[in-house]
């Protein structure tokens, strides 16, 4: 066995025990996830793939798709345009928090939920269906495959997504959303529910570590400009409430999501991922920070 699959396999097996944190039900399919799958990948340069435990079960994308939208919008309207919009200052409140500048109604980051909604609604489009279609387009070649949505998860975040409509109007009525409330949440609840692999969501980090170009099938996904300020919003903003804490253990630009997916990237190097559903009180799976702790101090993958 090569040696990153054995310490992928080290880190899973010493894990595997862990036994913190909650499965998240607020969106209530995302309830029925095994709390015991765990599943690790990591994607080199050379497009070369490495996995442990449950690397291949399907879970909804969630706010993983968060800065792969954003380097989108980046993309189709250059970077002063977005900042005017969405802010890139981390919030310190949790990622459902109604985080807008009191007077524009611009959303602290696009990491946070009324960021990334503001975000869903910058991706150029001439309605909701060719928006979400550039969207599914986007991740899919982030992952170098085809994706598609879980219609479940879908659903259910449709029928209790109402804090994300609050946000929305608010957005809305403050002048800072760029389409209408209604659609873009429907969008957004789209994107979310966006069905991956941690072996997917491998390959989608290693292609942000790697200037935007997808490292398996040679696809430059973004330019890499928009990449670098991904990267770094990723890194102030990415886990939450959580972000400081993580930059001083871990080190690495990363994200997270309510269904149990983690993406960190080490530029030039590799990008991991991690699926284990429970979360810790800030939204963050629990194996799968410690996992990117262990991982970080063995290998040296801090940046600083
Ligand atoms: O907006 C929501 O509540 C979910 N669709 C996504 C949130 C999410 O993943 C936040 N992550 N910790």
């Amino acid at each position: 066995m090569d040696p990153v699959t054995e310490s992928l396999n080290e880190v899973h097996r010493r894990l595997s025990g862990l036994r913190e944190g909650q499965v998240a039900d607020y969106i209530p399919q995302l309830a029925t996830a095994d709390p015991d799958d765990f599943g690790l990948a990591l994607v080199s340069m050379a497009g070369h793939a490495y996995r442990a435990g449950k690397a291949d079960v399907p879970f909804s994308i969630q706010s993983v798709s968060k800065p792969f939208v954003y380097a989108l919008a980046l993309s189709d309207l250059g970077f002063e345009e977005v900042r005017r919009r969405v802010g890139v200052e981390p919030s310190g409140n949790p990622f459902n928090a109604i985080s807008l500048e009191p007077d524009t109604g611009r959303p602290a980051n696009p990491m946070i939920n009324a960021g990334a909604i503001a975000t869903t609604a910058l991706v150029r489009a001439d309605g909701p269906a060719e928006r979400f279609h550039r969207i599914l387009a986007c991740l899919s070649a982030f992952a170098g495959r085809p994706l598609d949505v879980d219609e479940e998860v879908y659903a259910s975040e449709a029928a209790t997504g109402d804090r994300n409509r609050a946000l929305a109007y608010l957005m809305h009525s403050a002048g800072s959303l760029r389409a209408g409330p209604e659609e873009t949440v429907d969008t957004y609840f789209r994107q979310c529910s966006v069905r991956v692999t941690a072996g997917d969501l491998a390959v989608m980090a290693a292609t942000l570590a790697n200037g935007g170009r997808n490292p398996v099938t040679g696809v430059q996904v973004v330019a890499e400009p928009d990449v670098v300020r991904t990267l770094a919003v990723m890194a102030t903003c990415g886990m939450y409430d959580g972000a400081g804490e993580w930059l001083l253990d871990v080190g690495l630009p990363a994200k997270s999501g309510v269904s149990g997916g983690l993406i960190a990237a080490s530029p030039a190097r590799f990008g991991v991922a991690v699926y284990s559903p429970p979360l810790d009180a800030s939204g963050n799976p629990v194996r799968a920070v410690a996992a990117l702790g262990e991982m970080s101090k063995r290998f040296g993958l801090h940046i600083m």
